[in-house]
């Protein structure tokens, strides 16, 4: 009998071959032991997204169901979603994007001098969870005296029980993060400067009936909540999975070596091969024929994307990395009307990161019995991830 559990261990440390029975046997697949629908072919996953008063994401959008009725965009349906979108699109124009690439490269560069001269340090920790804080750091406008206190907090927000639960610490810090960007929005008012934070401030919104206003300090201070939540660990996720398909395949890591030109296709393909977001949860606001049943209104649904990008229907050998494949509409971020707000940022990140760590580290492997994973029903990536470098760079 097929039985897909995303909360099983084994099944977090290889989903792939339960994604495939999922794709050929059952691609509308209803889970009794926890009442979930799953959708799993790319073409339903990218119809899922495309069809959001169908599948709404306003009951939440994880399987946990911590995030219902959270304030941030991604658990929003319109009209609120329009509005904040709006807003929240402000800070990653292509113009501010590019602006960030120097600090991108600065700071990937500076944690990576850190570990140079080392037999081995550790990916997770030392780089991939510090750059993408760091940005969105830089990106709002947080004085640096304050990023040390940014990346205390966040890495106790990361925190989850073994049963995926969120703990009492994790609240706490969220609460902390809360009151400080509370503090930094009352300072920023004071002293406004040329960061996202002030233009936040200072640029009106307009509603849906046409009338503009300004938005007030709570939704300011939720705006940059949702960024620390969004922009962080999807990016300190994917940086160890593209790392480890690098391991895996060596003779394609010297290809980049040799010609770093490649790199923006082969952070396209690790974003395909492994993405750090395993599932998008939606809640399904009518009866939904599928694939000769019915998925019943007030249902949970939910999009799985890490099986959309192996499905073979799409990707001739899904589980081969090929930093030379084509893709086109890459569902790693979504799609449509929630399509990832922070991709292009998230691109230069991961470009970057993989340029600055080839051009130190050119040969490397993994010490495997250091490593560890995280289990949380939708973040798919590692906790640990102890590399072993040439000493000579
Ligand atoms: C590898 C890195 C990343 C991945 C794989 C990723 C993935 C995603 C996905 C799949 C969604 C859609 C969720 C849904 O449909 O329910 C999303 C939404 C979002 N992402 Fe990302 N993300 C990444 C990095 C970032 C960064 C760096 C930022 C900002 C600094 C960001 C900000 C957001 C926001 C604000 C949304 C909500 C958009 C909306 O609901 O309208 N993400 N992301």
């Amino acid at each position: 009998m097929l039985e897909y559990d995303p909360f099983d261990r084994l099944t977090a440390h290889n989903p792939f071959p339960v994604y495939q029975r999922l794709r050929d046997e059952a691609p509308a697949y209803y889970s009794e032991k926890h009442d979930f629908w799953a959708l799993s072919r790319y073409e339903d996953v990218v119809a899922g997204h495309l069809a959001p008063e169908i599948y709404s994401s306003a009951q939440g959008v994880t399987l946990e169901g911590q995030d219902r009725g959270l304030p941030f965009l991604i658990v929003k349906d319109p009209p609120e979603h329009s509005f904040h979108r709006k807003v929240a699109m402000r800070m990653f124009t292509p113009r501010r994007v590019n602006q960030l690439a120097a600090f991108v490269r600065e700071t990937a560069g500076r944690l990576l001098d850190e570990v140079v001269g080392r037999d081995s340090f550790d990916v997770v920790h030392e780089f991939s969870f510090r750059l993408p804080l760091d940005v969105i750091s830089e990106l709002v406008g947080i004085p640096v005296a304050l990023r040390e206190r940014v990346h205390l907090l966040s890495d106790r927000l990361a925190h989850r029980g073994e049963d995926g639960s969120i703990s009492e610490d994790a609240r706490n810090a969220s609460i902390e993060l809360l009151g400080m960007f509370s503090e930094l929005i009352a300072e920023r008012r004071r002293n406004p400067g040329d960061d996202v934070m002030s233009l936040l401030m200072t640029t009106p919104v307009e509603e849906p009936d046409g009338s503009t206003r300004l938005l007030d300090d709570g939704e300011l201070t939720l705006r940059l909540m949702e960024l620390a939540f969004a922009g962080h660990e999807t990016v300190a996720r994917m940086i160890p999975n593209g790392v480890v398909a690098l391991c895996w395949y060596p003779e394609q890591r010297r290809e980049l070596v040799a010609d770093p030109g490649l790199i923006p296709n082969a952070v396209e393909e690790m974003l395909r091969w492994d993405p750090p977001s395993h599932y998008q949860g939606r809640w399904s606001t009518r009866d939904i024929p599928l694939h000769g049943t019915v998925i019943p209104k007030d249902s949970r649904v939910i999009l799985i994307t890490g099986a959309a990008v192996h499905d073979e229907r799409k990707y001739p050998d899904p589980e081969v990395f090929d930093i030379h494949r084509e893709i086109d509409r890459h569902v790693a971020f979504g799609f449509g009307r929630h399509l990832c707000l922070g991709a292009p940022l998230a691109r230069l990140e991961l470009r970057i990161a993989f340029e600055e760590l080839l051009k130190r580290f050119p040969d490397f492997g993994m010490d495997e019995s250091g490593i560890t994973r995280v289990y949380n029903s939708n973040v798919r990536g590692l906790a640990t991830l102890p590399l072993v470098v040439a000493k000579d760079g």
